[in-house]
């Protein structure tokens, strides 16, 4: 046998490489062009870095040979793996690509993604998923079942550690969600994503309904009616540029603190809007998407789940250079009560905060949890539960302002003083008491207006007197339950001034081996 020569032997792996390039071949790539979708190796090229992307097992083949797949095999199988960076920060990456078996997920389809997130793992970065597959490979049976079973065990492992997070951008359906489930962070592309336990087929088949894919998980459903979506964009390349965004408010992992950004919007910037943003009748809304941007650094506000629960705000911004996790009700929407959805939404977000030393600023204008059947059915007490476990356990800085209501239970939840808020701050605006003037008069004077010759007029003294007595926030600053008073024109110097004090702050909690959440 003739020996090949060296330049053979570079040549023949060139030619290996350019055909695993090719995943399932030019014809396959045009379709999923024509569907309006980028190829596995097309979406890298956009998330990360240019030139950074270094690739692993692109010479893996699958080991199967039932049902002729042995016929049928493509170097580097139905998953692209490697690293690469963004904004010159290092991240682990696979990206699956539907031109071969639909991006099925088999045997080494597998072992590649675990590869590379025990990788990520070892290494302290993020791992970003790319999901555009049809599901379990169904020539593989039970083997694609045990492969997606190593991913969700090492999601679990990796929660907390390194920031997960998954971009779906193309079908998503089955078990396989669960590992998007399970990482902290889902995007989606407007009409041409949806995840689904059970497509519209069986649908139909077992609930006699009928609806489109999109109308059973498309990317608003999952954004606005189940929370599942963080993030929602209408292209592609929108999406991808979305991530590298979340990834610059984020530290490598839960041992590194988030990453500092010089600004030249000074610290000290006073902002005379705010002193007459809160209207003089309390129970007309404004909108606190307003304050956080007169606030934050360069008024930019990376929110997540904008379209979900909106009564409450979560998202990423900076102040005087520094990360910040924002939670805020928002009275814009259902007057800012805490229900199901809202308490969360929110629990989630304080706890990924918690996870990846970000400090938490919570702005309260809150009047109360939601009442009713409904929400009383669904477990209210449960999720109000768990935001008020997130809070109690976070020990990152947390500092919070109260804008106007903090009423009730909500007062208590909303990171106060008793549940270890580092700085709490209050707007003269602020009212907290047990309830709202009108609720209380009702309760307590509840004889006296039975028996008053004119009840309105009498209900309307009464509501004065409390709202003069109880609806400001000098009785809790009295007892130490805020720290101080503030004008809020000078709201922006006093959070980075505090953000800077707790810059050190040390808190832990008893050992354990982890808590019991209420889930
Ligand atoms: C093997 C698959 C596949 C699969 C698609 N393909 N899904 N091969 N296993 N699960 C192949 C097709 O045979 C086809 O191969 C190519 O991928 C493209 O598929 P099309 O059907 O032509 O594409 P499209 O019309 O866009 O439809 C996409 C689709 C559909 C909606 C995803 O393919 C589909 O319904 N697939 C089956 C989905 C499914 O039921 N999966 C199992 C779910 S259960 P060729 O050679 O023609 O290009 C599951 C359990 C996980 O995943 C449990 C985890 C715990």
């Amino acid at each position: 046998m003739v020996e090949k020569s060296k330049n053979q032997k570079i040549q023949e792996l060139r030619d290996k490489k350019a055909q695993s390039r090719q995943g399932g071949g030019h014809d396959r790539i045009l379709k999923q062009h024509e569907k309006g979708r980028l190829t596995a190796r097309e979406r890298l090229d956009i998330l990360l870095d240019k030139g950074s992307f270094r690739e692993v097992d692109a010479f893996v083949e699958h080991r199967s040979t039932d049902f002729g797949t042995d016929q049928n095999k493509f170097l580097g199988d139905s998953v692209t793996t490697g690293w690469g960076t963004v904004e010159n920060r290092l991240v682990y990456v696979f990206s699956q690509d539907f031109t071969v078996f639909g991006g099925s997920l088999g045997e080494v389809h597998a072992e590649k993604v675990v590869k590379i997130m025990d990788m990520a793992l070892r290494n302290g970065a993020p791992i970003i998923g790319i999901n555009d597959s049809g599901g379990a490979r169904i020539q593989e049976g039970v083997v694609s079942l045990g492969g997606y079973a190593d991913i969700f065990l090492r999601n679990t492992l990796a929660s907390g550690v390194i920031p997960q997070i998954s971009v779906i951008m193309g079908p998503c359906a089955g078990g396989a969600v669960y590992s998007p489930a399970m990482t902290d962070f889902i995007f989606m592309v407007r009409g041409s994503s949806f995840m689904f336990i059970t497509g519209p087929e069986v649908v139909k088949t077992v609930t006699h309904e009928e609806v489109t894919f999109e109308e059973l998980g498309g990317a608003d459903v999952h954004a606005e009616r189940s929370g599942v979506c963080h993030v929602v964009a209408d292209t592609e390349a929108n999406t991808l540029f979305l991530v590298r965004k979340l990834l610059s408010y984020l530290p490598q992992n839960n041992m590194e603190d988030p990453p500092f950004l010089p600004t030249d919007d000074s610290p000290l910037r006073r902002e005379s809007a705010l002193d007459s943003i809160i209207p003089d009748d309390p129970s007309k809304p404004y909108n606190i998407k307003d304050v956080i941007c007169l606030l934050v650094d360069d008024a930019e506000f990376y929110e997540i789940q904008e379209a979900y629960a909106q009564n409450i705000v979560v998202g990423f911004a900076r102040l005087g250079g520094h990360t910040v996790g924002i939670v805020a009700n928002q009275p814009a929407f259902l007057a800012g009560v805490l229900d199901i959805d809202s308490s969360e939404k929110a629990g989630r977000f304080v706890r990924f905060c918690d996870s990846f030393n970000i400090p938490i600023l919570t702005f309260v204008d809150v009047p109360g949890f939601l009442p009713g059947l409904e929400q009383e059915h669904g477990g209210i007490i449960r999720s109000g539960a768990k935001l008020l476990y997130a809070y109690c356990e976070a020990t990152v800085p947390k500092i919070t302002l109260i804008t106007r209501k903090a009423y009730g239970g909500a007062y208590d939840v909303m990171s106060s003083k008793h549940i270890r808020g580092d700085i709490n701050l209050a707007w003269p605006s602020s009212e907290i008491a047990v309830m709202g003037p009108e609720g209380a008069v009702n309760i307590i004077f509840r004889k006296e207006l039975a028996k008053a010759k004119n009840p309105e007029k009498k209900r309307a003294e009464l509501v004065e007197e409390y709202r003069t007595k109880f609806a400001n926030p000098y009785i809790a600053a009295s007892r130490g339950y805020i720290d101080d008073v503030i004008e809020p024109s000078t709201t922006r110097a006093r959070l980075i001034n505090g953000l800077e004090m707790l810059s050190h702050k040390r808190d832990s909690n008893p050992g354990k081996k982890h808590g019991n959440i209420p889930l």
